[in-house]
């Protein structure tokens, strides 16, 4: 297809830049890493990578607590890696996504230290200072995402700044004009400088009632969470209309370059406000849908998630659907069954990579890896330290399992940042290589097959009728047809692929394509994609 368009028509691989290779032996993972495994990414066919926070950062939460917008912390290595690193994977034909931070900064950004120095400092106004309330308490009843109240007194200056999450994070003030040219000059940096996109972190937090007023009540929540972030109704704290308007700004900044595009962390359930951040084709190109990653290994959830994205996505937007990232365990684990193996999570990939919509595929689940435990004492997430143990995301951060042995091939340091295991045996990148009938070799198959298909790019979704426990759809254009059918159930389920010719598809299972669609048996948790004439 000529007008390809690499966001829209590819697929995007996640990195979390502090587990997927380690180059200088320290334990954590770093940009050089990350260019030493481009081989791998270009072998496996994805079209573009999205880099988790690499900046400086007194890391509080690991990187999203940004000191600096423009820089590298010493940790993951330069600019000059960082440029080696683009410019290698552009080599490749691979586009690289930055994070951008734009709700909070570090406590230690020179902004905020300049912020908090005084009430009449010049960027007072760039975060937001508020008076205590009449009692000395917060000035409104909102809740860190993180635990607790959303404010902190800060006693120099005797008034409270508000933090979305924790008090090393405030919030940045976008009703301010002179933050948000600061802001967008951030982003300018990394355009002039060649990169692809962004990905904007809680995206739609960034502007808050003017007002600040109180969030009301969750009638709907068990008294236990009252008193917390899941105990209110966030009609204050986030997703402002005016957010639409910033966004559509960044947009004319990025459109004043070529092919550039930005992706938002829109974590709100409900898919008519998710929508809304497409505009009419002029806020966001893409937005994550979390409640796909949040339906479960349960076939009438994602297709309902699926078809009333479908019918919400405005004409001028386009779906990205995901299963796992840095925030979720794992979805091998959570789709884990203890007899299967891995066929639930070569379904997924089948699913994600035959949807209509930009597929973004994270780190490891191209070879299966599961969330690794980790004990309470040795818990690193401030998520976990601070509000519960359970809510730890330490598990699907462990680092990227490139062979068999000490070290698993991420680093040459006797105690990486995070356990490498327990995972299921040759769960690694040079067994599966050897093995043609991997996950990993699933996964390069249906890459591959997705970029030779128009139908499986660009093809209009139809949901058809299906037998129980099985989801089966079409993808559809310029004359061509793929239909897709994925068993979810644990039993063998007879499907319908509709009448002709299987020019070219992939089972996940280990039986052969048929060479005529018609009925096709089904294993249990197997999936079929058959491109027909
Ligand atoms: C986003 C990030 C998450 C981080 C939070 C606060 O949700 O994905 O990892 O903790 O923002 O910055």
């Amino acid at each position: 297809m000529s007008d390809w368009l690499w966001w829209r028509d590819g697929v995007v691989y996640q990195i979390y830049p502090r587990s997927f290779l380690d180059a200088n032996g320290d334990g954590v993972g770093d940009l050089e890493g990350i260019r030493r495994r481009l081989d791998h990414l270009a072998w496996l066919g994805v079209d573009a990578i999205w880099i988790s926070p690499f900046y400086p950062s007194p890391m509080a939460d690991f990187g999203y607590d940004v000191a600096d917008y423009c820089g590298v912390d010493p940790l993951f290595g330069t600019l000059a890696d960082f440029d080696r690193l683009l410019a290698d994977a552009h080599a490749r034909g691979i586009r690289v996504v930055v994070d951008w931070v734009p709700n909070h900064s570090s406590d230690r950004h020179p902004w905020f230290v300049e912020s908090r120095s005084s009430r009449t400092s010049a960027k007072r106004d760039w975060y937001v200072w508020r008076d205590p309330a009449p009692d000395g308490g917060p000035p409104n009843n909102w809740f860190s995402n993180f635990g607790g109240p959303a404010w902190t007194l800060d006693p120099k200056t005797g008034q409270y700044y508000l933090h979305s999450f924790l008090p090393e994070q405030p919030d940045l003030n976008w009703r301010n004009p002179e933050l948000v040219a600061a802001m967008h000059a951030t982003l300018r940096f990394w355009l002039d400088r060649g990169v692809d996109g962004f990905r904007t972190d809680v995206g739609h937090r960034i502007l808050k009632d003017p007002l600040l007023r109180d969030n009301p009540p969750n009638p709907n929540v068990p008294e236990q969470y009252r008193n917390g972030f899941l105990g209110q109704l966030h009609l204050h704290d986030e997703n402002h209309p005016d957010v639409h308007v910033a966004y559509r700004a960044i947009r004319r900044l990025l459109d004043a370059y070529d092919e550039r595009m930005m992706v938002g962390e829109i974590y709100i359930m409900d898919g008519r406000e998710v929508a809304k951040y497409l505009g009419d084709g002029d806020e966001l190109h893409l937005s994550f849908h979390f409640k796909f990653v949040h339906a479960g290994f349960d076939p009438a959830a994602l297709r309902r998630e699926v078809e009333e994205f479908e019918a919400l996505c405005p004409a001028k937007g386009w779906p990205t659907w995901t299963l796992s990232n840095h925030d979720v365990p794992r979805h091998a684990t959570r789709f884990d069954h203890p007899s299967l193996g891995d066929a639930r999570a070569r379904l997924a990939a089948l699913l994600l990579l035959t949807l209509r919509g930009t597929p973004f595929l994270y780190y490891g689940e191209e070879i299966g890896m599961r969330n690794v435990p980790v004990a309470e004492e040795a818990m690193q997430d401030p998520l976990a330290r601070r509000l519960h143990p359970r809510l730890c995301r330490d598990g699907e951060r462990s680092p990227m399992c490139w062979e068999p042995g000490p070290g698993a091939g991420f680093t040459a340091h006797p105690q990486p940042w995070l356990p490498l295991g327990p995972q299921p045996p040759r769960t690694d990148v040079a067994s599966q290589c050897d093995d043609r009938t991997s996950l990993l070799w699933l996964y390069k198959d249906l890459l591959a097959l997705r970029r030779a298909h128009p139908s499986l790019q660009r093809g209009d979704y139809r949901g058809l009728d299906a037998p129980d426990g099985v989801w089966s759809y079409e993808r559809r254009s310029d004359g061509e047809r793929a239909r897709v059918a994925l068993n979810f159930s644990d039993a063998p389920r007879r499907v319908d692929l509709g009448a002709g010719r299987v020019v070219a598809g992939r089972r996940t299972g280990a039986a052969p394509l048929p060479e005529r669609a018609g009925a096709v048996e089904l294993g249990p948790a197997e999936g079929i994609v058959a491109i027909l004439a």
